[in-house]
């Protein structure tokens, strides 16, 4: 009856410490989950208090002193191997965990994922490009940055006219002739310059001008400009055309009525009221007692503005007009500041994607 004497005891300690600490280097090389839960679940396993490693640090007190340090080595590296294994496991498992788990389960309830809408500015730009449409209207577009010329020269402003002074007007680089564009009239100057009558266009767009922001105005805002010019164009065309939209965009027992004003490139000029949808007429808070709602611009075309752009004012005449799209909107539906376009919170944007 043999029995192991020391060194062979010792020899045999050390080959199955080994082997343990090596099948547990492979086990952690192969591991891999994606699920937080199996990695948790596996590092108690190996780094738990009850582990396998706490297991082999328990049997290397017993190890004899000569082999401690090879011993002691293998341990310390399993152990770095496997916190570092598992610490990127979980980064990748925390980088994209829904995914992962709702692939798994292909009985989950899907994600409610709303869809987005329109904002109401487009909404009522569309509904307004849209009814001149109907009239034979046709869209144009032009660019924000403009110059001198198209937004103030051509359009007969006087070079000494407010709109120029640098309170109302961004210039660009201290550039005078370079411009955001403070109306869509400067598109009616680029139409007129590169065609003939017949014109019939309408210019929605966005507009610049050097406001302080309130519940009122903005430095930024939308607008549409429209443009008919024809031979015998007249300013009861123009009233019709009006008629015409008031009605459509604001219901079929709207009225209009006009009252005299001044615009450089128009002669005669006029702004355009619409009777109060609130109150039918009656007066109510929003049209402050009047009956009335003022909506835009308008006029016939002043011949020296025909002439700027090469159209012979003596063969052709044509009217314009021109509405703030925010205004339209807030008229419309009641919206009393005109900040809540701009601050993008889709309680309120959601409501005129369905009204709509
Ligand atoms: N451009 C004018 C503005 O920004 C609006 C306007 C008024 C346009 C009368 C017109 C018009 O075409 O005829 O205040």
């Amino acid at each position: 009856m043999g029995s192991f004497s020391r060194r062979e005891h010792a020899n045999k300690f050390h080959t199955t410490m080994i082997q343990k600490i090596e099948n547990l280097i492979a086990q952690v090389n192969q591991f891999s989950a994606t699920s937080a839960a199996e990695i948790e679940e596996f590092r108690i396993r190996i780094l738990g208090k009850k582990g396998e490693l706490n297991a082999l640090l328990e049997e290397f007190k017993t190890v004899p002193a000569e082999q401690k340090r090879e011993l002691g080595q293998k341990i310390n590296a399993l152990k770095t191997l496997a916190t570092e294994r598992i610490n990127n496991l979980k980064a990748s498992a925390s980088a994209a965990p829904s995914r992962t788990t709702a692939i798994d389960d292909m009985t989950r309830p899907a994600t409610d994922e709303s869809l987005g809408g329109r904002h109401p500015v487009s909404l009522v730009k569309n509904q307004i490009c849209e009814i001149f449409g109907r009239l034979g209207y046709t869209i144009a577009d032009g660019p924000e940055i403009e110059d001198d010329w198209h937004v103030f020269s051509a359009l007969n402003f006087p070079p000494e006219h407010p709109a120029r002074d640098m309170q109302d007007t961004f210039f660009i680089e201290k550039n005078p002739d370079i411009l955001l564009r403070t109306h869509t009239s400067s598109i009616q100057t680029r139409i007129m310059e590169h065609g003939q009558p017949p014109i019939r266009v309408v210019c929605p767009g966005r507009v610049f001008r050097n406001e302080a922001i309130s519940y009122r105005a903005h430095c930024i805002f939308h607008q549409v400009e429209g443009l008919y010019i024809d031979e015998n164009v007249s300013f009861a065309d123009l009233k019709q055309a009006l008629l015409y939209f008031a009605k459509e965009m604001f219901g079929e027992s709207s009225k209009i009525r006009l009252r005299p004003s001044y615009f450089p490139f128009t002669e005669p000029s006029g702004e355009v009221d619409v009777s109060c949808n609130l109150c039918g007429g009656k007066g109510c808070a929003v049209c402050k007692g009047t009956g009335w709602l003022e909506i835009m611009g308008c006029g016939m075309v002043d011949p020296n503005v025909l002439e700027a752009c090469g159209i012979d004012s003596k063969k052709y005449s044509g009217f314009a007009f021109g509405m703030g799209v925010e205004r339209i909107a807030m008229l419309k539906y009641g919206v009393k500041d005109l900040r809540l376009y701009f601050e993008n919170d889709v309680r309120f944007l959601h409501q005129f994607d369905k009204a709509l």
